[in-house]
């Protein structure tokens, strides 16, 4: 029956979690996947998120099934967050939250309405990107195209990237990262924010912002500078919001995708075409995760504490990225490496080519995706030294 199956190779991200695990070597260090680890290299549970779970435990009333958007409560709590207490497109109730299964499954809502209400339109990726971008979007049907995102050495080139979406069609779909890019941890400033909102808005094009690690850069409302602008000045947009970095709820799979349409009538008819596409996938969302956010944002005590754990974890990866300069200085790396610095978020493209990744893992058990990607929230005072020691190797 299932001869003519072949197995195919497993995600390039997720299968370098396995490697890791298997790998038996006592100094090995996982710089892979996206997944915060604190200064002893554990990834723990935040301490506002037990306290709201220990709530739940005992109010928690009933296991019914949810609507297509999600735990009452969670939307507008998750609005204030992404847009800010002050938006006038919350307050025009233009805005809507559908929780999904994580931010990508956000994107995959996102891909699924673009695909059916925007037939002829094409999705525009920065290169380099996500790779699980392509992945979400090639499986709901979406063409894409990409636009430049980085120079030949590797830094920020803005210039090429507003001069490419100039040239994109109106109609189109332009995926931004919202914050601490995903490889390269180069974000714009406010002033090519604003550059490119007016190029967005001129050229009349779809915004859907991927918002997966608001709190990680420079602070909740810094990251959401750019939405915040979008939301501002153009009529329509869509963004994909994910609580597993910010909130440390990886494994419970919460995020949403926020439609902000251009008038509560527009944004209705949206919201009932994204429920009957969560009908059609898997009918409506799970609780948990969605209520321990809600939990979270709905207290005041609980949002003080989450917001000074998120602090704790940012200033833990920007203090790293510091130390990896340093320790890279002593071996001479200073200015090849020194964009470590200003990068964003948890990932720091370190222009290491895919054989020095590949020597990393073989010769040091250095764990890094073979883009030369690397997650510095791994770096730790134990392992810092060991890896600017490597790294100097490979690249000798
Ligand atoms: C990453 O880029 O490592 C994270 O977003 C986790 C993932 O699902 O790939």
């Amino acid at each position: 029956m299932f001869q003519h199956i072949n197995e195919v190779p497993g995600d390039a991200i997720l299968g370098l979690m396995e490697a890791f695990n298997q790998d038996t070597r006592s100094d090995k260090v996982d710089l892979g996947v996206g997944v915060y680890r604190d200064a002893t290299g554990k990834t723990p549970v935040l301490r506002a998120v037990k306290e709201a779970e220990s709530l739940l435990v005992r109010t928690e009333a009933s296991k019914s099934y949810l609507n297509a958007h999600g735990v009452p409560g969670l939307g507008d709590r998750l609005l204030r967050e992404v847009f800010g207490a002050e938006s006038l497109a919350v307050d025009a109730g233009r805005a809507g939250v559908t929780q999904s299964a994580g931010g990508t499954g956000g994107l995959r809502l996102a891909g699924d309405l673009i695909r059916q209400q925007f037939p002829g339109s094409t999705l525009w990726l920065s290169n380099p990107t996500w790779p699980n971008h392509q992945g979400v979007f090639a499986a709901a049907g979406v063409p894409m195209r990409d636009y430049p995102y980085v120079d030949a050495d590797n830094r920020l080139d803005f210039a090429a990237m507003l001069d490419a979406v100039k040239q994109i069609p109106a109609g189109d779909v332009l995926l931004l990262h919202g914050s601490c890019h995903n490889p390269t941890g180069f974000d714009l400033s406010p002033t090519q924010w604003q550059s490119l909102v007016d190029v967005i808005a001129e050229r009349s094009l779809l915004p859907l912002v991927d918002l997966a690690y608001q709190g990680f850069g420079d602070g909740l409302d810094d990251d959401a500078m750019g939405v915040r602008l979008l939301a501002s000045q153009v009529p329509a947009m869509l963004v994909t919001a994910s609580c597993s970095k910010n909130f440390g709820l990886y494994r419970e799979r919460i995020g949403a995708l926020i439609v902000v349409a251009p008038n509560p009538e527009q944004l209705r008819c949206v919201r009932s075409q994204l429920a009957v596409i969560a009908r059609g996938n898997y009918s409506t969302p799970p609780s948990h995760g969605g209520a321990v956010v809600a939990e979270v944002l709905g207290s005041p005590e609980l949002t003080a504490l989450w917001k000074q754990e998120l602090a704790d974890m940012r200033e833990r990866i920007n203090g790293v990225r510091r130390q990896l300069v340093d320790a890279l200085t002593v071996h001479g790396l200073e200015e090849r490496f020194a964009c470590i610095a200003e990068q964003r978020g948890m990932f720091s493209y370190t222009g290491l080519q895919a054989a020095e990744v590949d020597r990393l893992q073989r010769e040091y058990g250095i764990y890094m995706v073979r883009s030369g990607r690397a997650n510095v929230a791994g770096l730790n005072a134990d392992n810092i030294e060991y890896v600017a020691g490597a790294i100097a190797a490979v690249c000798g």
